[in-house]
């Protein structure tokens, strides 16, 4: 990626040492932003700094839990200047695909905990910095889960719905301020979310093996990357509150 859209540009990262984050990390640092990525896996971002040191970039990582206040206040501290232009929320978990009768209440903490109201946090940190500067984008990752009950447990498809209207809810009232919003809906993507992914309960999952038959293709992380930086960029100046899926036709 040559393309210098993000020259001069800050870009925040979450979930940057696996998979869609990384591949985010990756390119934002080819297109020229100033890259803050963050995860809990510390050796996940030693590897992405690498892997964005190889391509000739150089990328800041900063180990934390986006589910820890003091964690966010520290990532907050690490902007260079307090300027953010974008924000890219992609760390999440799964759920086992547990079905509500099933699920215990730690998983739905953990899980609501990561997927919501972390990104929520780090929105609520960092959109008064973007408004400071006249504007700034928030790129949330959700899935098609926040689409359809029919892909993953009951905690996950809440919290990706969730997401959604948290990201609707900024678009609408920060417009003003310069800011957009957005979401990245992937269907299945080859990376390392089935650490969270191993099914826990038969019955429920049988029902939802039903639906992934219509999977088309597994994309790769880049695929879903490369829609990211487009909603992050001055490309994308008019689309807010948008909700796009990236699924090979999953939801078609
Ligand atoms: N892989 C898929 O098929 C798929 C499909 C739809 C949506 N998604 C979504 O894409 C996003 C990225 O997932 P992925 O597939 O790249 O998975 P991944 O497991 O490869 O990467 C997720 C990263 O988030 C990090 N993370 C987890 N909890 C964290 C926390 N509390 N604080 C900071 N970092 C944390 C993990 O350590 C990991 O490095 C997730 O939000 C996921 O729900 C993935």
């Amino acid at each position: 990626m040559s393309e210098q859209r993000y020259a001069g540009r800050v870009a925040v990262v979450t979930g940057a040492g696996s998979g869609i984050g990384q591949a985010v990390a990756q390119q934002l640092a080819a297109e020229g932003a100033t890259v803050i990525g963050c995860d809990v896996d510390a050796e996940g971002l030693a590897m992405t700094a690498k892997l964005v040191q190889e391509d000739g970039n150089a990328a800041t990582m900063v180990v934390a839990d986006i589910t820890v206040p003091a964690d966010v206040d520290r990532l907050v501290a690490a902007l260079p200047e307090q300027r953010v232009d974008l924000l890219a929320n992609v760390a999440g978990i799964m759920d086992h695909f547990l079905p509500v009768t099933e699920l215990d209440d730690e998983t739905w903490d953990r899980v609501m905990a990561v997927n919501l109201t972390g990104p929520m946090r780090l929105c609520r940190a960092m959109l008064p910095l973007m408004k400071a500067r006249g504007g700034g984008a928030v790129v949330n990752v959700a899935s098609i889960g926040a689409l359809s009950g029919a892909v993953a447990g009951s905690a996950y498809v809440a919290s990706k719905h969730g997401l959604v209207g948290l990201t609707r809810s900024i678009a609408n009232l920060y417009a003003e301020d310069g800011i957009r919003a957005n979401v990245v809906c992937p269907g299945g993507v080859a990376t390392n979310i089935g650490r969270s992914a191993a099914p826990k309960v038969p019955w429920a999952y049988q029902r939802l093996e039903r639906s992934f038959a219509r999977t088309m293709r597994t994309a790769t992380p880049a695929e879903i990357s490369t829609l990211v930086c487009w909603l992050g960029s001055a490309e994308a100046v008019n689309v807010n509150g948008a909700v796009i899926a990236s699924d090979g036709g999953f939801t078609a």
